[in-house]
């Protein structure tokens, strides 16, 4: 996925967004959307996001 596509359409935020979380530490959905308040909307993007922070943690 490009870096800057899209994942939570209610908040505008990235991929690389999320990568960059990840990379500085947050490990869960939960801990994602603390940091970035990714997925507090409509919670779409939950399931999309949770792949993301798995692929990110391997
Ligand atoms: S798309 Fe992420 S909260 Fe709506």
């Amino acid at each position: 996925m490009n870096g800057n596509h899209i994942v939570c359409a209610c908040n505008g935020t990235t991929a690389a967004q999320i990568e960059k979380a990840v990379k500085e530490g947050a490990r869960t959905f939960e801990e994602v959307q603390e940091k970035l308040r990714v997925g507090v909307q409509c919670v779409k993007c939950k399931d999309l996001v949770k792949l993301l922070i798995d692929s990110y943690l391997e």
